[in-house]
C-alpha cells in the first residue's frame, strides 16, 4: 500500500523517505568537490546520472555496467542510499528531487556544483503518469485527465513542477549551477557533454564522447540492468505494468493531450512561467 510523507509542504513517497531521511538531506554537509544532479521526476535524471558516470570514468563503461545508478549517484533523501552517501571517493555524484529551498542554504555554504535538468513539462506529465502505473510507491492514477489536473495544481507527489523549476532557476546567481534540458541532450549529446565537461572542469579524454554516445543511448540504457531499474523488486516497481525506460522521446505529449487539455496547460504555463527569465535552451511548453 502506498504511504505518503509530507515534507517542506510537499507529498513524497513514504516507501522511499522518512522524516529522518528527509531531515538528513536538508542538513547534508556538501563537499566542495560534490556534484549534485537536481531534477523534478521524469526530467532525465537517470540519463544525466549515466552521462556523468561516463564523463568521470573518462569513457570507461565498466562502472556504469557494474554498479547500480543509485549507488553511483545516490539520492540525498532516500532511505536506501545512506550507505552509498558515506563514500569517500571524490568527486561524489549525488542526486535529488528536493526543492531548491530545502537544499539551497547548505549548497550556498559549500562550493558544490549543481546540474539542474529540466524537460518540457507536458512530456514530464505524460512520463510521470505512466510511471505511476509502474511505481507501487506512488498513488494509483485514475484517468490521465485527473492526473493532469493534479499535476497542474501541484498536488502530485514531489509537488508542483512550476515551483520546483522556478525555485532552482531562482538560484542561478547564488549557486554554481548549470541548467541542462532533456531536449538538448536529445538534440546534441556531444555538445551538451562538452558543456558539462567545461562546467565540471573534467577534461574529455579521447574516445570519451564516442563511448558516452554509445553507452548513454536510449537502447543501451534500456538494456543496462544497472540503469533501467529492472533490479528493483516487483513489490516496489510492478514490471508487468511497463518499463522505467519507456519511450525516451521528445513530444510524446502530442499523443496524449486533447486540444482542451493543451489549452488549459498553456494557460497555466503562461500564468506560472510567463514572467520568468528562462535559459536560452529552455523547451517551450
Ligand atoms: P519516458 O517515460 O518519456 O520514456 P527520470 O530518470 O528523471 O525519471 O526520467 C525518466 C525519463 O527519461 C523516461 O522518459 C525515460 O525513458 C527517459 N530516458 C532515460 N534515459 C534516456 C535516454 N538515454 N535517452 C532518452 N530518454 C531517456
Amino acid at each position: 500500500m502506498e504511504v505518503t510523507e509530507t515534507f517542506a509542504g510537499i507529498a513524497l513517497p513514504g516507501h522511499l523517505h522518512t522524516q529522518e531521511s528527509l531531515g538528513f538531506a536538508a542538513a547534508f554537509t556538501f563537499r566542495p568537490t560534490d556534484v549534485l544532479i537536481a531534477t523534478y521526476p521524469k526530467s532525465g535524471t537517470t540519463w544525466m546520472q549515466e552521462i556523468l558516470t561516463l564523463l568521470f570514468s573518462l569513457g570507461d563503461a565498466r562502472p556504469a555496467k557494474t554498479i547500480p545508478n543509485w549507488e553511483r549517484a545516490p539520492w540525498l533523501e532516500q532511505i536506501y542510499c545512506r550507505e552509498a552517501l558515506q563514500d569517500t571517493e571524490t568527486p561524489r555524484l549525488l542526486t535529488t528531487h528536493l526543492p531548491a529551498h530545502v537544499l539551497a542554504p547548505a549548497l550556498q555554504r559549500s562550493k558544490a556544483k549543481v546540474i539542474y535538468v529540466a524537460r518540457n513539462p507536458k512530456d514530464v506529465a505524460v512520463s510521470f503518469y505512466h510511471f505511476h502505473h509502474l511505481a507501487k510507491f506512488l498513488p494509483d492514477p485514475s484517468s490521465f485527465d485527473d492526473f493532469l489536473t493534479q499535476f497542474l495544481e501541484g498536488t502530485v507527489h514531489y509537488g508542483s513542477w512550476f515551483d520546483h523549476v522556478k525555485g532552482w532557476l531562482g538560484q542561478r546567481h547564488l549557486l554554481d549551477i548549470l541548467y541542462v534540458t532533456y531536449e538538448e541532450l536529445h538534440q546534441d549529446l556531444r555538445g551538451t557533454a562538452q558543456r558539462l565537461s567545461t562546467f565540471l572542469g573534467c577534461p574529455l579524454a579521447p574516445g570519451t564522447l564516442a563511448a558516452l554516445e554509445q553507452h548513454c543511448s536510449f537502447s543501451a540504457m534500456r538494456d543496462n540492468t544497472m540503469a533501467n531499474y529492472s533490479l528493483i523488486p516487483n513489490e516496489i516497481m510492478d514490471h508487468s505494468q511497463g518499463r522505467f525506460m519507456r519511450k525516451g522521446v521528445v513530444g510524446d505529449w502530442r499523443s496524449h493531450f486533447s486540444p482542451e487539455q493543451n489549452a488549459l496547460f498553456n494557460r497555466r504555463y503562461q500564468e506560472e512561467m510567463g514572467a520568468m527569465e528562462l535559459p536560452s535552451q529552455w523547451p517551450m511548453a
